[in-house]
């Protein structure tokens, strides 16, 4: 069976670029609070973009990097959360959008986690002979959900996409992308929702901050076993991006010391199934990961849930 692998990458951020002081302005939060607590300088926050806006932005970048066009896409997949317009799915708008005709189109909603969750569902479908080539987006407007009267989450999230452009492998290739770990502890749901009318995030932050920083970085190591790579030789390390300290904690454990590990929410936020790609995408932008590296995907978040998997760098 061919494996998949990864061909080009591309991301969208709104224009409208909010800082700490910004916030402060609006509640009672300081600069000093937020850097040191979650490590967040920036983010970005969309003024007039949907979901479907940032996705086939991110995703038409990611294609025109390919060579591919719109007629070799065969399956799009978005990761989601906080989409507002449910019918048609965001695939199927991303889809129109870019002109690719009669694509499988789905969305998934695994919060956080949901683009690792997605990239292991396109490369399974590739696997399986069910598409060739996908496009798979995470795209979040977390500003449609965030209740903005609340220090305790306001502060915390931004909008952004990044997305992925995946080819079978050929004949005898090595796959591109490795074995996903995924799962997730749903008794514990209740810890992270976005539930209700309006939805808004509501979250007990310690409890999330203590599941993160305990139990992931052992299913990271599994995503390298799998794969057949030596924590030694991950080139690149791209979490979820949710709190500078989970991530050192969680690096802490992995003995990963060649690895570049992205800490891309110090510009950008958490911008949930988008942290992944976006801050992956910026890395390859800048050249920091050779191409065919490996690099250690690992999402989590509300749900719970989590996946990951060594994907080669593009
Ligand atoms: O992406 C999905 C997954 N989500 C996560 O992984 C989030 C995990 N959790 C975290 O990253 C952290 O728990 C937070 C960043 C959410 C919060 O940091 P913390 O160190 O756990 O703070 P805390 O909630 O324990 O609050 C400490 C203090 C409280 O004041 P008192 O009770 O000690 O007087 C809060 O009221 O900080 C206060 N506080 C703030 N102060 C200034 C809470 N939010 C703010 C704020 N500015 N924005």
């Amino acid at each position: 069976m061919a494996g998949s692998r990864i061909v080009s990458l591309g991301h969208y951020q709104p224009s409208r670029l909010v800082t700490n002081d910004d916030l402060a302005a609006i509640v009672d939060t300081n600069d000093e609070w937020i850097r040191d607590r979650v490590g967040i300088v920036t983010r970005r926050v969309a003024e007039t973009e949907s979901v479907a806006d940032m996705a086939t932005a991110a995703a038409g970048k990611a294609l025109a990097a390919s060579g591919l066009t719109a007629a070799d896409i065969d399956m799009v997949v978005v990761a989601t959360c906080s989409a507002i317009d449910r019918c048609p799915n965001t695939a199927a708008r991303v889809a129109h959008r870019l002109g690719i005709a009669a694509p499988a189109a789905m969305d998934v909603n695994t919060a956080c986690s949901g683009f690792s969750y997605a990239l292991a569902t396109a490369d399974h479908a590739i696997r399986a002979g069910a598409s060739r080539n996908a496009i798979v987006i995470g795209s979040e407007k977390l500003s449609d959900v965030t209740d903005w009267t609340d220090r305790s989450t306001c502060v915390l999230f931004g909008d952004a996409a990044g997305a992925a452009v995946l080819t079978a492998t050929a004949d005898g290739e090595e796959p591109g992308i490795g074995p996903v770990v995924w799962g997730s502890a749903p008794e514990r749901g209740d810890v992270l929702k976005i539930e209700g009318w309006r939805p808004y995030i509501q979250q007990e932050g310690q409890a999330v901050f203590r599941w993160a920083t305990t139990a992931l970085a052992p299913l990271a190591l599994q995503a390298c076993e799998r794969a057949g790579v030596a924590p030694t030789d991950i080139a690149a390390f791209v979490p979820h991006q949710a709190n500078t300290r989970i991530i050192d904690g969680i690096v802490k454990r992995l003995n990963i010391p060649n690895a570049v590990i992205a800490k891309d929410i110090v510009e950008s936020g958490n911008t949930s199934a988008a942290s992944v790609p976006l801050a992956l995408s910026k890395l390859v932008e800048r050249r920091e990961v050779p191409s065919g590296a490996p690099v250690l995907l690992f999402g989590f978040g509300g749900g719970l849930t989590y996946a990951g998997q060594v994907v080669r760098c593009p």
